[in-house]
């Protein structure tokens, strides 16, 4: 298959697979992380049509979409039945494969270009105006609360544990997403999370000031 018609496929397979969302893995943040992905990495001069294959399969194997009984490998079968080489194929797994982010103590950095750049993009796409709805919604599909002053932020340094937190939606601030600013790999990906970041503690700062009256 050529790649133009690849992407092409791919991207109405991805929307199939993630129609419905509500957990903030819908196919628009496939498709805002497909942008932020081809702008770093075209800063960066990754190549970008593996970022952006990437980009578009990163969450359909996701952990926190399919669980334990959803199909696996979704991405990797998609990819052989398009007819990709065997190694370009292992090559996009590979990189979906670190993307996401495992716990504040866990070490996710890579020195694979590619993946470098769609980390950054998801992660991008996790914080600021956009990251808080997200969270929100996330935290609603999962039965999480908001908020609860009795349950502290706890930095998770194993990824199973980290996955099975059921804690309010605010720790999730503290237990991701403020972390990210830092976490993030490439020139592009550092000046963009600033404002972001920003943003979320102006956020935090007011939801403080009303909880507390
Ligand atoms: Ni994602």
């Amino acid at each position: 298959m050529e790649n133009e018609i690849l992407l092409t496929a791919t991207e109405n397979f991805v929307k199939s697979v993630l129609e419905g969302d509500s957990s903030g893995h819908d196919w628009w943040h496939i498709h805002r992380v497909r942008k932020l992905a081809l702008m770093i990495g075209k800063s960066e001069g990754a190549d970008l049509f593996i970022v952006e294959l990437a980009a578009l399969l990163h969450d359909i194997d996701d952990w926190k979409l399919v669980g334990n009984e959803g199909e696996q490998e979704k991405a990797k079968k998609w990819l052989i039945k398009c007819g990709l080489k065997d190694n370009v194929a292992n090559r996009i797994c590979e990189i979906i494969e670190g993307v996401s982010f495992k716990g504040a103590g866990v070490n996710t950095s890579t020195n694979d270009l590619e993946c470098k750049v769609l980390q950054d993009a998801d992660r991008l796409d996790a914080i600021g105006a956009v990251g808080i709805a997200r969270t929100f919604a996330y935290g609603g599909s999962r039965g999480r609360g908001i908020y609860d002053p009795g349950i502290a932020p706890e930095l998770h340094t194993d990824f199973e544990n980290y996955k099975k937190s059921t804690a309010p939606t605010i720790n999730h601030f503290y237990e991701k997403l403020l972390l990210l600013k830092d976490q993030m790999q490439t020139t592009m990906g550092r000046t963009l999370a600033e404002q972001r970041h920003s943003f979320m503690l102006r956020f935090l700062d007011q939801f403080f000031t009303e909880w507390n009256c």
